[in-house]
């Protein structure tokens, strides 16, 4: 299928962006699906968020993803945010309603899909996730509802307090916040049942 006149519009934003597998992913998929649509990146410089999001509404830009810095202070220039993302506080993916951006965290909603697709059980389980960065948040959040007990275990310790707090205070779900150290998961490892790494360890050299 060729760029026409009427081929719709669909981009990843960041800073920076040249490594962002977005594009491959996302144009062989829309190719897959015959669907007239073509996925492009943009940097946007640091100090011109609130311009790139005028410009998604003026350019007609059907669907945006967002990714490090922007997931965060993103959430003021858009016109709906869903429960979710509001929770989480961070938005990945906006879709452009006719010049209404809604913002959604499909991290969060991608990552249950994936466990509950490789058949993983949530309801009354036990769950421990490395790592209380933004992905983390993100699945945290996701799955907390289902879960009889959630332990977030990170190299930082008052990241993973505050997150367990948030989690707390949020959602029907007490999470617990240590410290990621050999005795904290050998001594968690056998009273949970999921196992969830958030920290990009294991990515390299293919992050
Ligand atoms: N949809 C997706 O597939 C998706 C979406 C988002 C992210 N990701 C991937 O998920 C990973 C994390 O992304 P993020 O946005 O959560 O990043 P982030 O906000 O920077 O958080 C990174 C987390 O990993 C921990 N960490 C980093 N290096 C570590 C090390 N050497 N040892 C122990 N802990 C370490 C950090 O601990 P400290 O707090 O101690 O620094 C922090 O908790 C990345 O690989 C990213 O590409 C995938």
């Amino acid at each position: 299928p060729y760029i026409t006149a009427r081929t719709n519009v669909l981009c990843v934003i960041g800073h920076p962006i040249e490594h962002s597998m977005s594009p491959i992913m996302h144009n062989a998929a829309l190719k897959d699906l015959s669907l007239d649509y073509v996925y492009v990146a943009f940097n946007i410089p640091l100090n011109d968020l609130k311009k790139a999001v005028l410009g998604f509404k003026m350019f007609n830009i059907k669907g945006i993803n967002v990714t490090i810095p922007y997931k965060e202070n993103i959430i003021p220039y858009l016109d709906e945010i869903d429960p979710l993302a509001e929770k989480i506080g961070a938005v990945n993916t906006i879709k452009n309603e006719g010049k209404y951006l809604i913002g959604k965290n499909t991290d969060a909603s991608g990552a249950k899909k994936a466990l509950l697709d490789a058949g993983c059980e949530l309801t009354g389980k036990k769950a421990l996730i490395l790592g209380a960065g933004g992905a983390a948040k993100a699945v945290s959040f996701a799955i907390s509802e289902d879960l009889d007990a959630l332990y977030i275990a990170n190299r930082t310790e008052k990241r993973a307090i505050k997150l367990a707090k948030d989690l707390t205070n949020k959602t029907n779900i007490k999470a617990v916040g240590k410290k990621m150290s050999i005795n904290t998961l050998k001594n968690l490892i056998n009273d949970v049942d999921i196992l969830i790494n958030t920290t990009p360890l294991g990515m390299y050299p293919d992050i």
